[in-house]
C-alpha cells in the first residue's frame, strides 16, 4: 500500500492504473476510520482493481464553532485499517496541499442541500461539495463510495455528479450499526456512557416511523410526530430536526409516495448524532 500526500502523486498513480485498463475505486474520508468506512473500503476493493482512500479533515465543511481542531485523527491506525482492507493507495494531503490559496470557488448544490442539515449547518454542504468536486478532479474517472448514514450528503453528491457530468459513478453503501442499532460514526466517541445508552432511541424511533408508513400513514407530519415523541420520551437529547422527505430531492411532500427517507439529528452534550432510514410508500 502506498501513502501519498501530493495531488501530483495521486494523479500519476491513478492515471497509470487506468492506462493499464484498471478500474479505480475511491473512498473519500476524514479519517479516524471505523466499521462504516471498512464496509465502504470492502465494497470498493471487491468491485475495482485499484482502491484509493483519501484522509483529509476538510476545514471548509466546519463552521467556526464546530470541532475542526478536536476532530479525532490517527493516521497510523487508519493506515493499518486500510492495509488490512486491501486498499492500494492512501491520499493524505495537508491543508496547504489542498488549499494553497484562499478558495475563491465554492460549489453549491441548491434545493437538496438546503433543508434538514442545511438549516442547522448552513455552510457545511458547500464545504463538502467543494472538497468532493476537488477530490473527484484529483482522482479522475472512478467509482466513489459514500455511506448512506450521511444520506443528505449522498443525495447532494449524486445530484452534483449528474448536474456537472463528472466521470464518477457514485455508490451508496448501507449504514453500519452497533448491536443496539446506533449508527457507527467517528463522533460517537464524544458520547458519555448515559448518552450512549440513550442513543439507540434514534434508530428505534426511525423504525417506528417506518412501521407507521408501512401501515398506511401518508402524512409526513404524523410520521415526524411519532419519531419525535419516541426520542423525547427516551432520551435527554435535544432534537435539531426530524424529517420525512422524498429520498432524492429531500423535499417534504404533502402526501408520502415513492422512495421516502426518514432523517433525524439529535444533540447529546458534545455529540450531535444523525441517522436515517428508507422506505417505499406505494
Ligand atoms: O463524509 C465525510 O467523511 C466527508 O464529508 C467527506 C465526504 C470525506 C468530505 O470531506
Amino acid at each position: 500500500m502506498l501513502l501519498v500526500t501530493t495531488i501530483d502523486d495521486v494523479r500519476s498513480a491513478l492515471d497509470a492504473a487506468r492506462a493499464e485498463g484498471k478500474r479505480v475505486g475511491f473512498v473519500p474520508t476524514m479519517g479516524y476510520l471505523h466499521a462504516g468506512h471498512r464496509s465502504l473500503m470492502d465494497a470498493a476493493v471487491a468491485a475495482n482493481d485499484v482502491t484509493m482512500v483519501s484522509i483529509f479533515v476538510n476545514p471548509l465543511q466546519f463552521a467556526p464553532d464546530e470541532d475542526l481542531e478536536s476532530y479525532p485523527r490517527d493516521l497510523d491506525r487508519d493506515s493499518e485499517l486500510c492495509a488490512a482492507a486491501g486498499v492500494d493507495l492512501i491520499f493524505a494531503p495537508d491543508v496547504a496541499e489542498m488549499y494553497p490559496e484562499p478558495m475563491w470557488t465554492n460549489v453549491h448544490v441548491s434545493t437538496v442541500s438546503e433543508p434538514l442539515e442545511g438549516r442547522f449547518r448552513p455552510s457545511h454542504f458547500d464545504g463538502v461539495s467543494t472538497v468532493v468536486t476537488k477530490l473527484f478532479a484529483i482522482a479522475g474517472a472512478c467509482r466513489a463510495y459514500f455511506g448512506e448514514k450521511d444520506w443528505q450528503q449522498l443525495a447532494i453528491v449524486r445530484r452534483m455528479v449528474s448536474d456537472l457530468s463528472l466521470p464518477v459513478e457514485v455508490v451508496g453503501c448501507p449504514t453500519i450499526r452497533e448491536d443496539d442499532g446506533l449508527a457507527r460514526s467517528s463522533r460517537n466517541v464524544y458520547l458519555t456512557e448515559t448518552e450512549r445508552g440513550e442513543a439507540a432511541a434514534l434508530n428505534q424511533a426511525l423504525r417506528q416511523g417506518i412501521e407507521a408508513i408501512e401501515a398506511g400513514e401518508r402524512d409526513p407530519a404524523a410520521v415526524e410526530a411519532i419519531i419525535t415523541a419516541h426520542i423525547d420520551a427516551s432520551t435527554s437529547g435535544e432534537i435539531d430536526y426530524v424529517g420525512v422527505v422524498d429520498a432524492a430531492s429531500l423535499i417534504r411532500p404533502d402526501q408520502l409516495a415513492g422512495d421516502i427517507r426518514l432523517l433525524v439529528a439529535v444533540k447529546f452534550g458534545r455529540a450531535r448524532l444523525i441517522d436515517n432510514m428508507g422506505v417505499r410508500a406505494d
